[in-house]
């Protein structure tokens, strides 16, 4: 029988992780097969336990139940533990499930190694506050950033994810949070990254242009076909690059195929041909 992997959301048809994984089954030589599933809002569990109940091996989870796979799984890895959601669940020889979530590797993974930015040192400001940017917090300082600012609408939320995180705070490494306005506007910072789901509604986060600088890298979490929201607002503003997350999608990707198989694949090809796919 072939080993059945799928991704479960609601919706989930707009998906691109069936195709990223046919890619890598077909590169790494691995017979496998990957769908979509669309969960029912209220049967996301029932869904999971069925899927891996026969051929299934392994599931990647998406909006909106990354918190309830974090719940439903009975072992985390430690990054997943931290994130507080979780987007790749397997079941282990002796049957327990197991959850991990690829997102921050994914993002750093993609910053450092295809877009080539340097994070150590660098002054980061994250727009945003929801689950995405709590899953992504913990990758980012401990790729030795010297500071992390995030900013978010409810000002609240920024400073609980502050609060969450300083304890594991890595030395020397300046950790704040807050509304748009209080972003420090004193200098710009090295790398912006968008984690709202404001693009999708047209809006954009309030900030002031003056902390984009001719360094400053803008980096949306979010892609699409043509340059996204935040990306346009970053040329408008002449930052030095603006660059989707095409490259982050891909990259957790891997990390989750290597959870699940045990090898990791090349991503950069993978990523020509998605990105050739949505043009
Ligand atoms: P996700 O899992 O995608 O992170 P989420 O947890 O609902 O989804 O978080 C959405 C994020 O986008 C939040 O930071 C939200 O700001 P609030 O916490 O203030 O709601 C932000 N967001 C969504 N729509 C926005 C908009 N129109 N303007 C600014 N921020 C927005």
């Amino acid at each position: 029988m072939t080993d059945q992997y799928a991704v479960l959301g609601n919706p989930v048809t707009h998906s691109r992780s069936p195709f990223i994984h046919a890619c890598f089954a077909r590169q790494q030589h691995q017979r496998m097969e990957y769908r979509a599933i669309e969960a029912p809002l209220d049967g996301f569990e029932s869904c999971v336990s069925q899927f891996l109940q026969g051929d299934g091996k392994g599931v990647n989870v998406t909006v909106p139940f990354k918190e309830q796979a974090w719940r439903l799984a009975a072992c985390r890895t430690p990054r997943a533990e931290l994130a507080g959601a979780v987007n790749t669940l397997w079941r282990d020889e002796s049957g327990q499930l197991w959850g991990d979530n690829t997102d921050g590797i994914g993002l750093v993974t993609d910053l450092t190694q295809n877009v080539q930015v340097k994070l150590e040192g660098a002054r980061i400001l994250m727009l945003g506050a929801g689950g995405a940017v709590r899953g992504v917090i913990q990758p980012l300082l401990d790729a030795g950033c010297s500071q992390l600012f995030i900013a978010n609408r409810t000002a609240e939320k920024a400073q609980l994810l502050v609060e969450q995180f300083a304890p594991l705070l890595p030395e020397g490494v300046l950790l704040q949070g807050g509304g748009y306005t209080s972003v420090p506007s004193d200098g710009e910072f090295d790398l912006i990254i968008n984690g709202t789901s404001a693009s999708l509604s047209g809006d954009l986060p309030p900030v002031n242009p003056v902390i984009v600088g001719a360094h400053t890298l803008c980096y949306d979490m979010m892609y699409s076909a043509r340059p996204t929201a935040f990306c346009q607002w970053a040329i408008t503003h002449q930052a030095a690059r603006a660059v989707d997350g095409l490259g982050m999608l891909v990259e957790q990707a891997a990390e989750a195929f290597l959870c699940w198989r045990g090898v990791r694949p090349d991503t950069a090809p993978v990523i020509s041909l998605l990105r050739q796919s949505l043009a």
